[in-house]
């Protein structure tokens, strides 16, 4: 791979925290990369090394051919990274924040573009209190391209945003992919990952458990299925031999197996021999979360 990141073994360690333990990945270019892991996991302790923000303790990282520790200030012309909520001042105008976070004199020309492209040319002159949650996002899109970075980090972007707030992050998101632009994209929501990321490496306890594309991690644990129907009678004992079924329970009314492979056509033959013919008898694949969970626990049982 021709990689804009390369990390090899990296490891940071706050006092007696060992918060990155042995993290080891590669982004390709244009790519929109996934950090996924719990909170505590490393995930940003990992892109703020990356980003030359904190000194690794031990392992090789070069990001665009850079270390990003010993080469800080040239690497950071050509990264762009997402800000807090808290970084800007209340009274800070929205064409002064680009100005002033941008490296080199911001034309008026690109100034124009960057507010028209995301959406904020009406606001330019709006201070940054009376700015929407919306509006503060696509600002913080904005400045983290507004010197035109090779590779953008966002860290948590859409924590504490509303369904619909979130959904036009993705969008967002989706437009810098399609520029071209690098993205390592931090998070712990499943749901954004699967959507958005073409690799995810998941990270937990300071260690990279698995790098893949969504669907390969999907598919790594599609052995893994459900089959559910709701049930009045009285309890289904001989479910549990039934070939391909691992495991039975019941909540209220609700019958859940878990089994693999056609446990489905053996759970629905077995259930017509006992004159049993659910209606809503179904079968649930795995998603992105059901294989986190499912690699987490394996990590922490080993
Ligand atoms: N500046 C710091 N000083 C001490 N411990 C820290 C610091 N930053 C993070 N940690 C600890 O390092 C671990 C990893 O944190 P972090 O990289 O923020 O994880 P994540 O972003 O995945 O939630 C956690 O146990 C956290 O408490
Ligand atoms: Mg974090």
């Amino acid at each position: 791979m021709n990689a804009v990141i390369d990390v090899e073994g990296l490891r940071k360690v706050y006092g007696s925290t060992l918060a990155v333990d042995d993290v080891s990945f590669q982004v390709a270019p244009g790519e929109i990369f996934g950090l996924l892991g719990p909170n505590g996991a490393g995930k940003t302790t990992t892109v703020e090394c990356l980003q030359g923000l904190r000194h690794p303790d031990g392992g090789h990282v070069r990001v665009l051919g850079l270390d990003p520790w010993a080469q800080r200030s040239a690497l950071r012309r050509r990264i762009g990274s997402q800000l807090q909520e808290s970084a800007l001042p209340d009274r800070l105008k929205v064409w002064e924040a680009l100005d002033l976070f941008a490296t080199t004199t911001l034309s008026p020309s690109n100034r124009e573009q960057l507010l028209e492209q995301w959406g904020l040319a009406d606001k330019r002159n709006a201070s940054f209190a009376n700015l929407s949650g919306g509006q503060r996002q696509r600002l913080f899109v904005a400045l983290a391209l507004v010197n035109q970075p090779e590779i953008v980090f966002l860290d948590e972007m859409t924590t504490g945003l509303d369904p619909a707030a979130r959904r036009i992050t993705w969008d967002l998101i989706e437009a810098i992919g399609k520029r071209g632009t690098t993205v390592v994209l931090v998070s712990h929501f499943m749901d954004e990952v699967q959507r958005l990321c073409q690799r995810v490496a998941i990270v937990n306890h300071g260690h990279v458990v698995a790098v893949d594309t969504p669907e390969k991690l999907i598919a790594r644990g599609a052995r893994q299925l459900r089959v559910l129907f709701t049930w009045e009678g009285e309890p289904l004992a001989w479910l549990e031999s039934v070939p391909h079924v691992h495991h039975v329970s019941q909540q209220e009314n609700q019958i859940e197996i878990e089994g693999d492979g056609p446990v489905f056509q053996h759970v629905a033959a077995a259930l017509l021999q006992h004159s049993i013919e659910p209606t809503d008898l179904r079968v649930e694949r795995p998603n992105l979360e059901d294989v986190f969970l499912q690699i987490i626990g394996k990590a922490e049982e080993g």
